[in-house]
C-alpha cells in the first residue's frame, strides 16, 4: 500500500483525478468503480472540469458504484444515485445504460444481489475509488464483515447512520440497510484509490495503517492489495508518525 499525504483537500482531489484521467486517456472504455461521500466531491468537480475542456470522454466508460441504500427510490434526494447524478453523471457524456448502481428497490430479492455480482464479474473494475467510514468501513462493509463477502445486503451500524444523517433530517430517517459490494468484489479491482480527508478520520487512519489486518477494521485488508494508493490530507494523516506513509 502506498500512502501520499497532501497539504490540502484540493491537492488530494487533483491527485486522484489525475490517476483516473491518465487511465481514461489510455483506455477510453474504462470500468470505473465509484464511491459516494464528501471525500469524493472534489474529485468529481475536477473530472467534470476536465471533461468540459474536452480532455476526456465518458462515452465508452462504465461506472459501478459501491453501494446504495435499501428501500429508497432512485429519485430520493439522499439516494446514492441522486448523489452521483448531481455531482458527476448529469455533467458528463456517460450513457445511462453504462451506469451501474445496485438496484436498491429489488435488493431484497436474491436475484438483485446476484445481478450486481454478475455485472461485477463480467466487467472487471480497472480503478476502484473508495472513502472510509470513521469505523473503518469501506462501501458498507461494516466492522466484523467477512473479507470473503461478495455483493450483499448490509445492516448499517448506528454510528454509520449518525454519520450519514445530514440530508435525511434525523437519524431515524436514515435507512437501516444497504446493498453493497463485498470486500471480495472491492479487492478484485486492478487498482484501488482510497481518498481520506478531515481530522475526524485521523484515528481510523492511524489504526488502519499501524494495526493488524483484522475484520474489525475492514479497510485494513487494503494493505494486502497489490496496487492500492491511499491519498490523505494533512488532517487525516495527523496521527501518523513521519515515515509511516511508506507502509
Ligand atoms: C458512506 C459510503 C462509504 C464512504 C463513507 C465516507 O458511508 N457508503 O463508501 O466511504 O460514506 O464518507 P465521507 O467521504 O463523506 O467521509
Amino acid at each position: 500500500m502506498k500512502i501520499v499525504v497532501c497539504e490540502t483537500e484540493k491537492e488530494v482531489s487533483k491527485i486522484a483525478a489525475d490517476i483516473i484521467i491518465a487511465k481514461m486517456k489510455f483506455n477510453n472504455s474504462l470500468n470505473l468503480g465509484l464511491a459516494t461521500g464528501s471525500s469524493q466531491l472534489g474529485l468529481y468537480q475536477v473530472l467534470v472540469r476536465v471533461f468540459e475542456k474536452g480532455v476526456i470522454s465518458f462515452e465508452k466508460v462504465k461506472t459501478f458504484n459501491l453501494d446504495e441504500y435499501l428501500d429508497i427510490e432512485r429519485s430520493h434526494p439522499q439516494s446514492f444515485y441522486s448523489f452521483m447524478d448531481a455531482n458527476l453523471f448529469k455533467h458528463v457524456n456517460i450513457k445511462k445504460e453504462n451506469i451501474y448502481i445496485p438496484n436498491s428497490k429489488l435488493a431484497k430479492s436474491a436475484s438483485s444481489v446476484a445481478w450486481y455480482n454478475d455485472m461485477l464479474s463480467e466487467n472487471p473494475i480497472d480503478i476502484q475509488m473508495l472513502g472510509i467510514g470513521r469505523n473503518g468501513h469501506i462501501g458498507f462493509n461494516e466492522p466484523g464483515t467477512s473479507f470473503d463477502k461478495e455483493v450483499f445486503v448490509a445492516k448499517l451500524t448506528q454510528e454509520t447512520r449518525i454519520d450519514n444523517a445530514s440530508g435525511f433530517g434525523c437519524v431515524s430517517q436514515v435507512p437501516k440497510y444497504a446493498i453493497t459490494m463485498g470486500i471480495k468484489n472491492i479487492m478484485s479491482a486492478k487498482k484501488i484509490v482510497l481518498i481520506v480527508t478531515g481530522i475526524h478520520k485521523a484515528k481510523i487512519i492511524e489504526q488502519m495503517i499501524n494495526g493488524k489486518i483484522n475484520d474489525k477494521i475492514p479497510a485494513s485488508i487494503l494493505k494486502t492489495h497489490q496496487d492500492c494508493l491511499v491519498i490523505l490530507d494533512k488532517d487525516a494523516a495527523s496521527l501518523l508518525k513521519k515515515g509511516e506513509e511508506q507502509k
